[in-house]
């Protein structure tokens, strides 16, 4: 463990998943690049997502995290990310109307482009390649020559975080989250009755609430909080070359943020204590995440969450539980327990998807929709129990019409999945799915409250 933390502490502590760069010359200069670009994220904002956090931590607001698994170069499309903006905007209307409480979104967006691996080789057609670790480090394409990890592709996903990002805040800035045009959030697949019918039913309402309030003399067009919303973006902390190189020094405050995005998280491969991911994190400003599975015992929790959040600040650390429903109830409570009696402030939140994934019969990585369900529900069910409070939701989703994810309403079957499998990583939440979800969600958080 090193004594001063600085953005660069990290390189003199033991390190996992990175990749091996050919060309270290081209990595130096391409780290000084990046040292040199304009930040993502402004740390007044990052401050922002914070204070939203610490009413999370008083089980005042709900988080809403999600987004692709890996982001691919080639998805830096309009239409994608608009269409999961959209979903977002669903989620969290639904969400907000259960619950009453504010939904925090954040995107695993803009920056998302970094996975660890279970090998560091995978055999395609025989041959032996190195194992694809996300658009940032090497390229999708089976061939030697597109595995080979290439430095340059670090500037090519701060230009792609931007633009992303770019159109995000027009989107939650420039009238396209205006609550009077919520009829238009619907996405053109999500036709089922079930779900599109269940939608429209909130929106009608919210219609109705905004004719009421305009009839109060109150004319929603002019309110801030109604036409505009607010969105964050997130990625796993992964390829500590990138993250140092956005990493700069806030003038205001003297604190060092990440800039390349609101928060970040640690991956489940990569939160040892004494190792470089955890060092990286334990000295910038910005909301960590931490993955929390089925091994990680509540002593060494606590020494991660000491190291993590030092101050023991509200809103800083987040807890995401990804264990399964049947080790969750098992493992989770002595867990809670331990931080409640040392008096540690954290949010949980669930990600039900990491350890839910399996190998279908027709040969693809997939998850079920009614294994995430009973997730969450587990979850619910704990702090309930434990008597804290479950903070909020992680999944992997995109707003396209994918087969990616068996069951839902409309019965995505392992023989469907090859119709439209995109991911460039883990099998995602459709639109559909996600939605279905959030209704679900929304029922379980209306009850708590009650
Ligand atoms: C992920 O969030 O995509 C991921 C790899 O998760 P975990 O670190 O929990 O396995
Ligand atoms: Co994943």
């Amino acid at each position: 463990m090193t004594k001063y933390w600085s953005p660069s502490s990290w390189r003199d502590c033991p390190i996992v998943q990175v990749p091996t760069y050919p060309d270290e010359k081209s990595l130096k200069v391409t780290e000084e690049k990046l040292a040199q670009v304009p930040p993502l994220v402004f740390a007044g904002e990052v401050r922002q997502l914070k204070k939203q956090l610490a009413k999370v931590a008083k089980g005042k607001a709900f988080i809403l995290q999600g987004g692709d698994c890996a982001e691919a170069f080639e998805s830096n499309k309009p239409d994608i990310i608009r269409d999961t903006f959209k979903l977002f905007l669903q989620m969290a209307v639904t969400l907000t109307w259960g619950a009453k409480m504010p939904i925090i979104k954040v995107g695993r967006m803009a920056g998302q482009y970094a996975k660890p691996r279970s090998s560091d080789t995978e055999i395609i057609d025989g041959v032996e390649l190195p194992s694809y670790r996300g658009d940032i480090i090497n390229g999708f394409s089976p061939t030697q020559e597109e595995r080979q990890p290439d430095p340059e592709r670090m500037l090519e996903a701060y230009y792609k975080a931007a633009s992303t990002l770019n159109l995000l805040r027009a989107f939650a800035q420039g009238g396209f989250a205006n609550l009077e045009k919520v009829h238009r959030w619907n996405l053109d697949f999500v036709k089922d009755p079930a779900t599109a019918s269940r939608f429209s039913h909130i929106a009608s309402r919210l219609d109705e609430t905004l004719d009421f309030m305009r009839a109060c003399g109150i004319r929603p067009g002019n309110v801030q909080q109604l036409t505009e919303t607010e969105f964050y973006v997130s990625h796993e902390a992964l390829l500590l070359s990138y993250e140092e190189g956005m990493t700069r020094k806030d003038s205001l405050t003297d604190d060092w943020y990440n800039t390349s995005a609101h928060m970040v998280w640690i991956g489940e491969r990569t939160r040892q204590l004494d190792h470089a991911h955890i060092e990286y994190c334990s000295g910038i400003a910005n909301p960590v995440g931490m993955k929390v599975g089925p091994t990680l015992g509540a002593d060494e929790l606590l020494q991660l969450v000491d190291k993590l959040n030092p101050e023991n600040e509200s809103g800083k650390l987040v807890l995401i539980a990804r264990m399964g429903a049947k080790r969750l109830k098992e493992h989770l409570p002595s867990l809670i327990h331990k931080l409640q009696k040392e008096g540690r402030n954290v949010i949980w939140t669930c990600d039900p998807m990491h350890a839910n994934t399996f190998k279908s019969s027709t040969g693809y990585k997939t998850r079920s929709f009614d294994k995430i369900l009973e997730e969450v529900q587990a979850f619910f069910d704990v702090h309930s129990q434990c008597g804290s409070y479950a903070g909020g939701v992680h999944f992997e989703m995109t707003g396209m019409d994918v087969t990616e994810c068996i069951g839902g309403s409309h019965d995505v079957t392992e023989e469907d999945l090859h119709s439209r499998y995109h991911t460039a990583c883990d099998p995602r939440l459709n639109a559909r799915q996600s939605l279905e979800l959030a209704f679900l969600l929304a029922q379980e958080l209306e009850e708590s409250q009650r």
